[in-house]
C-alpha cells in the first residue's frame, strides 16, 4: 500500500482539528483519521459544559493571564506554565476559529459568544452550545473535514504502534468489519485516542471506549507515559449511571445539598462554593458522605444537585441533555426535584508525554488530547479546559506534523509486526483458556474504585497493585469466545481490557509512589503537598517484559510561583 503521509488515530476533536490543520498546511498531503468508532460516536460528544476562552463577552476584566493562573493554580502548580500558556494564549483565536467554522455558539444578547462560570475560574470564561458543547464541535469538524476531503478509516481498530527506536513507521490495526489485520505505513502517527478513566468501570462518566488504547500501544512501544497517578473524578456523575451532569449545572446556579438539606460546600469552599474546582468538590462530596449527610440507596450513597430554583425556561434553555440525562437514567425531572449525583471518573490528567506540538521522543509520532500528557493540566484539570486542550494542541500538532513529514522516510511497517499481532490474536480463542472477560473487567474497576479512588493510603493502594498483578497474571489465560471475523465484538473488549490492566497498573504504581497530596491525588496518609519532594512529574515505562519502571522529570515553571492553594 502506498503509505500515508499522516496517519491520525482517533477521531474525536483532536484528531479531526489535526487533520484539518495538517492538510491547510500542506494540502498535497495523504492523511487519514483512523477511529475504533464512526466519528460522530467519538468521546468528545460526550463533553457538555463548553470551552474556556478569556473572550471577555460577559465579564469585561477577564484576561489571558488570569486564564494562565487559573489553570496553573487549579493544576496545583504541577501544570508546565510554558505549555498552559500557550492553552490561554491560543483559547480566543480557537473558539473564534471554530465559529466560523460553523459551531452555532449559545448568545449573548448582544450577539456576542455566551460564556458561564465554571470551576476553579475567577471569570466567566466557559463559552457553551447549551450542554452539548462538545457534539457541537464534533459534529462541526467532522463535516469540515468531510469538505476538504479528509479520508476516514471508520471502525478500524489500532494493535500496534510501529517506529525503528527513531522515526515513525506507522501503525498496524484490524479492520473490524471484516477481521483483517493491516499494516498502514506514515511518514507521521498523531495518537488522538483519548483517556482511560472509563477502566473505574463502575464508576466512570466515559464512553465505554475510553480505555486508553493509543496509551497502552505508546507504552508497548517503549514511549514515556506521564503523570499516570492523576485521575479526575467529576463531582457530578449520576448516581446510578456515573453519567456526567455537566458543571454547567453548578455554572448556572444550581446548588449542591446534603440530607440536612445544607449547601455543605460552604464548608470546603467558602467563595467560590459549587464552583470550586473539581477536586476539591468531589472530595467535600466524599466527606459529607463518610461523615453520614448523604443519602441513601440501594445504588450507595448519593448527594442532591438541586436545580429547581433555576426555574423551567433557564433548564430547558440551557441545560436540556443534563434534564433528559436525569430522566432516562434516573427517573427525575430537575425541573421538578432534586438530581441524585456522585463523583465519577471522569478524566485522566495523565498520558503519553508529548512537548508542546504534541511530539513525543520518536520523530513523527505525536499524541494530543486527553491521551497526551503535555502537561497542561497538571495534577488537576479545570473543567472547559479539556475540549481547549484538544482544540489547540489537535491544530499544533497537526501543523508540526505536516511540515515535518515530507522530510521523514516514507514509514514502513516489518511483516513480523502484523505476525505478532495475528499470534497475539489467534492466542485468544485457544480452547485451553479459561478466564472469562467481564469477570477480570469488572474486577479491575472495582479495586480501582475502592483502592485507587478519590482518597488513597499506602494500604489500599499496595491492595491495588497486587489486584491489578494478579488480573494482568489471570488476564495471560483470557478466552475470546466469539470465533467471527466480523466485528467482533469480544475479541475488541479484549483487547481493550489489555490496555486497561497495563495502564492501571501505572496509576496505582505513581500513587503509591507519589507521598504527598496533590490535585485529585489525595493520599490519606500524607495530606500535605510536598513540594520539596514532589514538585516533580511522574515518568512511566514498560519494559520488553512488560514490567513498569518509574521515574521523575521537572515541572517547568514560569513566572507563576508554588503557592498554597485556597477557594
Ligand atoms: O462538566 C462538564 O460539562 C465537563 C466539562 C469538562 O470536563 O471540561
Amino acid at each position: 500500500m502506498q503509505p500515508y503521509d499522516i496517519i491520525i488515530v482517533g477521531a474525536g476533536g483532536g484528531g479531526m482539528y489535526a487533520a484539518m490543520e495538517a492538510l491547510q498546511t500542506n494540502p498535497k498531503l495523504k492523511i487519514a483519521v483512523v477511529s475504533k468508532v464512526y466519528p460522530t460516536r467519538s468521546h468528545t460528544s460526550a463533553a457538555q459544559g463548553g470551552v474556556n476562552a478569556a473572550l471577555a463577552n460577559r465579564h469585561k476584566d477577564d484576561t489571558i493571564d488570569l486564564h494562565i493562573f487559573d489553570t496553573i493554580k487549579g493544576s496545583d502548580y504541577l501544570a508546565d506554565q510554558d505549555a498552559a500558556t500557550i492553552l490561554c494564549e491560543m483559547a480566543p483565536y480557537v473558539v473564534r476559529e471554530l465559529e466560523n467554522l460553523g459551531a452555532p455558539f449559545s448568545r449573548l444578547e448582544d450577539g456576542t459568544i455566551a460564556q458561564r462560570p465554571f470551576g476553579g475560574a475567577q471569570k466567566y470564561r466557559c463559552c457553551y452550545c447549551a450542554d452539548r458543547t462538545g457534539h457541537t464541535i464534533l459534529t462541526t469538524l467532522f463535516e469540515q473535514c468531510l469538505r476538504q476531503g479528509v479520508h476516514f478509516l471508520s471502525e478500524y481498530y489500532l494493535l500496534s504502534l510501529e517506529h525503528d527506536g527513531q522515526k515513525a513507521q506507522g501503525v498496524v490495526v484490524m479492520n473490524m468489519q471484516t477481521g483483517k489485520i493491516e499494516a498502514l505505513p506514515a511518514r507521521s502517527v498523531i495518537l488522538a485516542t483519548g483517556g482511560y478513566a472509563k477502566m473505574y468501570w463502575q464508576k466512570s462518566s466515559n464512553a465505554a471506549g475510553s480505555t486508553g488504547d493509543g496509551i497502552a500501544a505508546a507504552l508497548r512501544a517503549g514511549l514515556a507515559v506521564e503523570d499516570m497517578e492523576f485521575v479526575q473524578f467529576h463531582p457530578t456523575g449520576l448516581r446510578k449511571s456515573g453519567l456526567l451532569i455537566s458543571e454547567g449545572a453548578r455554572g448556572e446556579g444550581g446548588y449542591l445539598v446534603n440530607n440536612k438539606g445544607e449547601r455543605f460546600m460552604k464548608t470546603y469552599a467558602p467563595e467560590k462554593m459549587e464552583l470550586g474546582p473539581r477536586d476539591l468538590v468531589s472530595r467535600s462530596i466524599e466527606i459529607e458522605i463518610n461523615e453520614g449527610r448523604g443519602f441513601d440507596s440501594d445504588a450507595g450513597q448519593y448527594m442532591h444537585l438541586d436545580l429547581r430554583h433555576l426555574g423551567a425556561d433557564l433548564i430547558l434553555e440551557r441545560l436540556p441533555q443534563i434534564r433528559m440525562l436525569a430522566i432516562d437514567f434516573e427517573g427525575v425531572d430537575p425541573i421538578k426535584e432534586p438530581i441524585p449525583i456522585r463523583p465519577t471518573a471522569h478524566y485522566s490528567m495523565g498520558g503519553i508525554d508529548a512537548n508542546n506540538d504534541g511530539a513525543t521522543a520518536i520523530q513523527g509520532i505525536y499524541a494530543v488530547g486527553e491521551c497526551s500528557c503535555i502537561s497542561v493540566h497538571g495534577a488537576n484539570r479545570l473543567g472547559g479546559n479539556s475540549l481547549l486542550d484538544i482544540l489547540v494542541f489537535g491544530k499544533l500538532a497537526g501543523r508540526h506534523a505536516a511540515q515535518l513529514a515530507p522530510s521523514l522516510n516514507p514509514g514502513a511497517i516489518s511483516t513480523s509486526a502484523v505476525e505478532k499481532s495475528l499470534k497475539e490474536i489467534e492466542g485468544y480463542s485457544h480452547h485451553d483458556r479459561t478466564e472469562r472477560y467481564g469477570e477480570l473487567r469488572d474486577e479491575l474497576g472495582k479495586t480501582l474504585g475502592a483502592n485507587a479512588g478519590i482518597y488513597r493510603t499506602k494500604k489500599k493502594l499496595e491492595k491495588g497493585v497486587e489486584d491489578i498483578m494478579a488480573i494482568k497474571e489471570r488476564f495471560k489465560n483470557v478466552r475470546v469466545n466469539d470465533s467471527s471475523a466480523v466485528f467482533n465484538t469480544n475479541l475488541f473488549q479484549v483487547l481493550e481490557l489489555k490496555n486497561m490492566i497495563a495502564l492501571a497498573e501505572t496509576v496505582a504504581r505513581g500513587a503509591l509512589a507519589r507521598e504527598e497530596s496533590r490535585g485529585s491525588h489525595s493520599r490519606e496518609d500524607f495530606p500535605v503537598r510536598d513540594d520539596e519532594k514532589w514538585h516533580k512529574h511522574s515518568i512511566f515505562h514498560m519494559n520488553e517484559k512488560g514490567d513498569i519502571t518509574l521515574s521523575t522529570k521537572p515541572v517547568t515553571m514560569g513566572k507563576y510561583p508554588l503557592q498554597a492553594r485556597t477557594y
